[in-house]
């Protein structure tokens, strides 16, 4: 595929550009950008799994932990809980058939930055391309974080150098700038240099997922006291990304299968980055995600889900169906070498 005019106009006329810029540009240009032509989470129609795309179970577990959020908080109503990145609203959709309790004070915003995407959000929520003014007792966010754009810094001989994304013949590649001297400092704590503690060997590459710091600061920024941020992703410390070589963490996905190297078919292909710890204005509560999942009831819901199954078994209606599903579900959800070893980071009580 020929590059996207819009990125073969950026790398032209302002020289090598950041790798967040060309990211951004490659996935969410809103004529074509990844996620405005084609990509989206999901089974047959999607380009990845997520754990909202599963089944009904995950959305089913979520509206357990919100209700706990909304006792704790005293029951507020309205109940504001806004949702990032939230695709074609499935997430919602199976939250709002869980029926949770809060369900009558419940206000649910969700934020998607793709049209395509934002255009099929289920009746009854509001929808917006940005985080909105607020204020909100919960955002949550499955996998936006590692899909926000990073930057990209290699430390080389001479010290730390950004790579940047330049043109080269007809297509793209990589292009090491040197950080000046004067920006050295900035460049340390935008990386968190001051959580690792072995030495950064050369030829190591780091991200600074500079955007990701940005939302976290506004989402929690939304916050009414007592209210959290709570984000499910592939987090992973600071001091593990040292002695990986870059594509172990900045990964390509399309059509279910990991795709090429990053600047390979821009627009073509999904781009991740694993989020580096720490991220967010504080140090956030982590825990795995089947940790999280069991402590707002999962094993419950499935062991409703196999009684209900048992009952109708001889003669199975659509509940029964959904309720046996809760088994695989739960199995994909809780796998610790898949969903079951995301992360839950939680910033608030
Ligand atoms: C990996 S998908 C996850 C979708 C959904 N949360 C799920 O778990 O199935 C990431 C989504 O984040 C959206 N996204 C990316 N940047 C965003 C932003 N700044 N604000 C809102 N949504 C964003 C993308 O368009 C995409 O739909």
């Amino acid at each position: 595929m020929p590059i996207p005019e819009t990125i073969q106009r950026a790398v032209t006329d302002e020289g090598p550009i950041s790798f967040s810029e060309f990211q951004n540009l490659a996935l969410y240009d809103p004529d074509t950008g990844f996620y405005a032509t084609q990509g989206q989470a999901g089974g047959r129609r999607g380009d990845f799994m997520t754990s909202v795309e599963v089944g009904p179970l995950f959305g089913a577990v979520l509206a357990n932990a919100l209700d706990t959020w909304w006792d704790e908080l005293g029951r507020p109503a309205p109940f504001v809980v806004v949702e990032g990145a939230a695709g074609v609203g499935t997430l919602a959709r199976t939250l709002l058939a869980a029926r949770p309790r809060c369900g009558a004070a419940l206000e649910l915003h969700l934020v998607e930055i793709s049209a395509p995407l934002r255009a099929q959000h289920p009746d009854g929520v509001t929808s917006h391309l940005d985080l909105p003014e607020g204020p909100a007792h919960v955002v949550v966010a499955n996998e936006l974080l590692d899909n926000l754009p990073v930057d990209l810094y290699e430390l080389t001989a001479n010290g730390w150098a950004e790579v940047r994304v330049g043109a080269h013949g007809e297509g793209l590649a990589e292009v090491l700038v040197p950080v000046p001297s004067d920006d050295a400092a900035a460049v340390a704590v935008d990386l968190r240099l001051d959580a690792v503690e072995q030495r950064v060997p050369t030829g190591q590459r780091l991200p600074a997922p500079r955007r990701a710091e940005a939302w976290l600061v506004r989402a929690v920024g939304l916050l009414e006291p007592g209210g959290r941020v709570v984000a499910l992703d592939y987090f992973r410390p600071l001091a593990d990304f040292i002695g990986l070589e870059a594509d172990a963490w900045v990964r390509t996905y399309r059509h279910h299968h990991r795709g090429g190297h990053p600047l390979d078919d821009p627009s073509q292909q999904d781009i991740t980055c694993d989020v580096r710890l720490p991220v967010g204005p504080t140090d956030p509560r982590t825990s795995s995600q089947a940790e999280f999942l069991g402590r707002h009831g999962i094993q419950q819901l499935v062991e409703d889900g196999r009684r209900i199954w048992a009952e109708k078994a001889a003669n199975p209606d659509l509940e029964a169906m959904k309720a046996r599903s809760r088994i695989s579900e739960a199995e994909a959800l809780l796998d610790p070498d898949g969903l079951g070893g995301f992360s839950v980071c939680q910033w608030g009580p």
